[in-house]
């Protein structure tokens, strides 16, 4: 038996820091929305665990998180079993984009599937959770909030008709943790940034972006292209290093993305919609 799966990647429409907590992470309330840009994964039955990439330049050492989430599954199933694993990458990585994460959500979803385990949705999530803050989003899809380390979600209605993103991909990641850092927050200190009051629950900002922008001095200059372009919204994902704007029907975004002008070289310009839960988990989750 075999097995395809696209995992698709998230932008972050807002994304507000509360503070630092005890253990290090930082609490967040972030809405989170899929996008048109997957990976695909091929799980293949076979005696031993492998995992190939169509990208040289990443890892396919038990580092990638495709592997960690087979172990945690094998772990949480007390099972041993094989599988070759194809990874096609389509995701910029270090990106803000969330691609390491779903190719764990779709690894969890798959190899359940294919070895046939007794593992409820649940345990999936708690499984999810350890693996990184991101990956139980992408075991829910379309518009989403999350809080604490953004790994408790709440599924929100998707908008009646999907937004158009023009996505800025520059050619440098940033490291996750290098940004949380520059916040400079000590552990237990919260921060002054409250949440939006109940009329506007997701305010347009991102916590993370001055201090993205500071490491990067580019992000900025693609923000106020996107936003001269008439974007509507012009955002950091995460923790970046992607770019964001948003466009209100297919035509206006790809005429913004034809206004940008001049961008860092080698930043790579893609215009997808936003992927709402109902088709997300119909391309995303294994048939039953
Ligand atoms: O959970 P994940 O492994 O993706 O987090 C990677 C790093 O990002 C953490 O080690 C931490 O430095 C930072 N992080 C954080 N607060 C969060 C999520 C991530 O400080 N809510």
């Amino acid at each position: 038996m075999s097995l395809r799966l696209e995992a698709f990647a998230k932008v972050n429409r807002s994304l507000l820091v509360l503070g630092r907590r005890s253990d290090g992470f930082h609490e967040l309330r972030t809405l989170f929305e899929t996008i048109d840009l997957s990976d695909v994964l091929t799980f293949e039955e076979a005696p031993e665990l492998s995992l190939a990439c169509s990208d040289g330049d990443l890892s396919v050492g038990e580092d990638n998180l495709v592997l960690g989430a087979a172990h945690a599954l094998l772990a949480a199933s007390g099972t041993s079993r094989g599988a070759s694993i194809h990874l096609e990458k389509r995701i910029p990585w270090g990106a803000g984009l969330g691609g390491g994460s779903a190719d764990a959500a779709a690894t969890l979803l798959g190899l359940r599937a294919l070895w046939r385990l007794d593992l409820s949705d649940g345990a999936l999530h708690e499984l999810a959770s350890a693996l990184g803050s991101d990956v139980p989003f992408f075991l829910v899809g379309g518009r989403a909030l999350g809080e604490g380390r953004g790994e408790r979600l709440t599924a929100l209605p998707d908008p009646d008709e999907p937004e158009w993103i023009v996505l800025l991909s520059p050619p440098f990641g940033l490291p996750t943790p290098a940004v949380f850092a520059r916040l400079g927050l000590t552990p237990g200190q919260a921060t002054t940034n409250l949440p939006g009051s109940d009329s506007e629950p997701f305010p347009d900002r991102n916590d993370l972006e001055q201090a993205a922008e500071s490491l990067r001095g580019e992000l900025r200059i693609l923000r106020s292209a996107l936003s001269s372009a008439g974007a509507t919204s012009a955002r950091l994902s995460g923790s970046g290093s992607s770019v964001f704007g948003v466009f209100a029907s297919r035509e206006s975004a790809l005429q913004g993305a034809a206004r940008l002008g001049a961008v860092p070289e080698g930043t790579r310009i893609r215009v997808v919609p936003t992927i709402a839960r109902r088709d997300f988990q119909a391309r995303a989750f294994p048939r039953r």
